[in-house]
């Protein structure tokens, strides 16, 4: 798949702006602070309807408007093409509009377009918090499988009204035979994203660990493994990871009654990444943690082109000057060629004549891009 037209307007630091991609690679250009970042976090916006830096949708409006447009125009090999449009306001809720049409369930729109994006905040996932590998894994499952936005959005309102419930029985003492109610709820919409998440994981470590070989020469391991709060095995359907939640549920009562919080489900899982045996979180040095985020990514691009069969669109906030040689070739190697591109860069000397001669560069310079 790839853009065929982006617009923007009172997005970030963009008043109004067309751009025209070309179908492979495209270079943005420009001094720092120009709005090279802002770009790609549009389509990466217009791809999941969320930002990747910011769970503030109101930081990307303009300064002093009140709205902000992303639109993109999409060309797809696996299904029609589509039109997206993303907008944002200080007073409403977000809408979008898929071929003109506006959609109430903003999460119609997630997915529409593919997109991985490499930037700076990819080292968070490896050595931030559990949330933020959450939050990577909701943005990426979301967008390889529909099924997944509606369940992660009816668990998190089913675990707010159980926790607000666990709270009250804390307070009062009486009418836990409620909670039955809301544990139905949990355990139903929660075993479709553990299930989606085991999926997504395994598959994922599995490419991930054969480019982070590839990466190191062979000398390095990298071994992925999901750490979900109720166990969840490869055989399992969703019906018998939601009787496990449940069990797992009534076996915590009376810590839940004491806590008033959920203790178990989706929302306390994590990921662990070992090299050679060793958690890159607390273990790895800078370089090890850039790797392996970097295989993770890489590998994304695969996973996502096995899922949704055609590849994504790939979106690189200003990684190549950070890697050395090998792993630059490499990332030429997983994308270029492939899928379009989205690269930024404060000079073209990070990419080689033969790359440049096949991009198209654009110049960007406060707000405005223009092609070079
Ligand atoms: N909501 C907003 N309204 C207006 N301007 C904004 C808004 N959000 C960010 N900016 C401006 O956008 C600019 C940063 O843009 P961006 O992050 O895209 O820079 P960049 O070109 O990627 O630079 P670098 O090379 O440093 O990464 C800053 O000058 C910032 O003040
Ligand atoms: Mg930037």
């Amino acid at each position: 798949m790839h853009i065929r037209e982006i617009q923007l307007n009172n997005f970030r630091n963009y008043a109004s702006q067309r751009i025209e991609p070309g179908p492979a690679i495209n270079i943005f250009v420009g001094p720092n602070a120009q709005g090279k970042s802002n770009l790609l976090e549009a389509v990466y916006l217009l791809a999941t309807t969320k930002s990747h830096r910011t769970n503030r949708d109101t930081d990307l409006i303009r300064v002093g408007e009140d709205t902000a447009r992303a639109y993109a125009d999409v060309v797809r090999e696996e299904q029609n093409d589509i039109k997206i449009e993303v907008i944002l306001s200080r007073l409403e809720k977000k809408i979008v509009r898929l071929n003109k049409v506006r959609h109430s369930k903003i999460a119609d729109a997630i997915g529409q377009l593919n997109a991985v994006i490499f930037s700076a905040e990819d080292l968070e996932m490896i050595k931030g918090d559990p949330s933020e590998r959450r939050r990577f894994l909701n943005l990426e499952v979301s967008q390889l499988r529909g099924e997944y936005v509606y369940a992660l959005g009816g668990y998190k309102r089913a675990l707010e009204q159980r926790n607000a419930l666990l709270k009250t029985l804390k307070a009062h003492g009486h009418g836990a035979e409620t909670l039955s109610i809301w544990d139905e709820q949990l355990t139903g919409f929660g075993s479709i994203m553990l299930k989606a998440r085991f999926d997504f994981i395994t598959h994922l470590a599995e490419i991930a660990s054969r480019i982070h070989s590839q990466l190191t020469g062979g000398v390095e391991e990298l071994e992925i493994q999901y750490e979900p709060s109720v166990s969840v095995n490869e055989t399992d359907t969703v019906e018998e990871v939601a009787d496990r939640f449940k069990n797992d549920l009534l076996e915590c009562r009376q810590q839940e009654l004491a806590r008033g919080i959920t203790v178990r489900g989706p929302h306390r899982d994590d990921i662990s990444f070992r090299i050679n045996g060793m958690d890159a979180r607390y273990f790895g040095s800078q370089g090890q943690q850039r790797t392996t985020a970097l295989a993770v990514k890489l590998a994304e691009i695969q996973l996502a082109e096995d899922m949704v069969g055609e590849p994504p669109v790939v979106l690189l906030d200003d990684v190549m000057a950070e890697l050395d040689e090998r792993r630059r070739s490499h990332v030429f190697d997983l994308t270029f060629g492939k899928c379009q591109t989205f690269a930024t860069a404060t000079g073209l000397d990070e990419f080689s004549n033969e790359i440049i001669s096949d991009s198209a560069v654009f110049n960007v310079s406060s707000g405005e891009v223009a092609r070079a």
